[in-house]
């Protein structure tokens, strides 16, 4: 039993499910005014998935987390923490606790985690302390978001980027080393109105001069502009910051791996690092922006086609509403 401090991270499993729907550029121009021409030359994107409604959060986030746990050889019952990364939960009380439910894993506490497109890094952040402190050995970390759910239809500044689905990594301690190599993560609210689904309350009177707000979410509003060029500029900044403290070259990195949202920023972020576009994961063109799922969508797509390979240094960074971002430099594998 490990009860020591100074355990290490290991990252021992991937996981990912998206919604059986597709919808492509063209069916997307019958819509919206818009084109595949427009669509595929400014983002990248060529189809996205999209969920049914009787598909849940909760589901596309327990078959993500039952794959990944499946690669890591790790039972459901044998987890301590579960992590759900997620702005679209089917319950705003939290959907991890249902997620935990559906898997089994009953000795594993489990809790939201909000931090829109970062959700992911700010997850492995998260749950590598609880590991590297002793307190936890597995820990299943999910990224899921059904985005369509707040998107306005009739917003084609916006509703032609996102799609659906869930990523999951399986993360363990080990005494083999720790693969968390480092990380820095980043918040900066003064920019939040860039992009929002905020709640807005309406004044509901109760009895004598007793009101209250009772409102709801307006759909996905975003200054397209702005998160682009906040996008591009503080992206490469987080990822030298977290390389430095990992002590890694930008020789030295695999795989750069970016929250899908644009692969013109994706283009720009490698090329102020100035890495090789072959370094670079993107899976933009079939699923558009998944939000908290596109890191560890990506990167489950890439561990089962084989790309990336166990041991291969990652440098992941996540960016969106909040304004949010942070990078995580992990080696990939136990
Ligand atoms: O996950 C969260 C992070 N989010 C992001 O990283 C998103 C960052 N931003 C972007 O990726 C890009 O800004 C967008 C893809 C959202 C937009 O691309 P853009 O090159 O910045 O376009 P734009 O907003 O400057 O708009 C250019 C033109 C405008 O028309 P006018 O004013 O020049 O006549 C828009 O109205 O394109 C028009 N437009 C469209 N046209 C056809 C905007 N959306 C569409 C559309 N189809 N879907």
């Amino acid at each position: 039993m490990l009860q020591q401090f100074g355990a290490g991270v290991a990252i021992a499993g991937c996981g990912s499910a998206t919604p059986d729907t597709s919808m492509s550029n063209e069916a997307m121009s019958r819509l919206v005014d818009t084109s595949d021409e427009w669509i595929a030359s400014r983002t990248g994107i060529q189809n996205r998935r999209l969920a049914r409604p009787d598909e849940s959060l909760c589901t596309l986030a327990a078959q993500a987390g039952q794959r990944a746990l499946a690669m890591a050889g790790i039972a459901a019952a044998d987890l301590d923490l579960i992590l759900l990364a997620t702005s679209t939960p089917d319950d705003l009380f939290g959907t991890a606790s249902q997620v935990q439910a559906d898997l089994g894993a009953t000795q594993a506490v489990a809790f939201d985690l909000t931090a829109a497109c970062s959700g992911f890094v700010f997850g492995m952040v998260t749950a590598a302390q609880f590991i590297r402190t002793g307190t936890y050995r597995n820990v299943l970390l999910i990224g899921a978001d059904v985005l369509s759910r707040w998107v306005d239809w009739s917003d084609r500044r916006t509703c032609v980027l996102f799609g659906d689905g869930a990523g999951a990594v399986v993360m363990t301690a080990t005494q083999e080393g720790d693969r968390l190599l480092g990380f820095e993560l980043r918040s900066d609210g003064s920019q939040n109105h860039y992009l929002n689904l905020a709640y807005t309350p309406q004044e509901k009177p109760l009895v004598d001069d007793i009101t209250i707000g009772q409102g709801s979410f307006h759909p996905i509003t975003m200054n397209g502009q702005e998160v682009y060029r906040f996008a591009v500029k503080r992206v490469p900044e987080v990822i030298e910051k977290a390389l430095f403290r990992a002590n890694v070259s930008i020789e030295q990195v695999d795989w750069l791996l970016l929250h899908q949202a644009n692969q013109r920023i994706l283009d720009a972020v490698a090329d102020r690092l100035q890495l090789p576009a072959a370094k670079v994961i993107s899976n933009m063109a079939n699923h558009g922006n998944t939000s908290a799922a596109s890191i560890p969508l990506a990167l489950d797509e890439a561990v089962r086609q084989g790309k990336i390979q166990p041991g291969d240094v990652i440098a992941s960074a996540g960016f969106g509403a909040g304004l949010t971002w942070g990078a995580a430099i992990f080696r990939w594998g136990r």
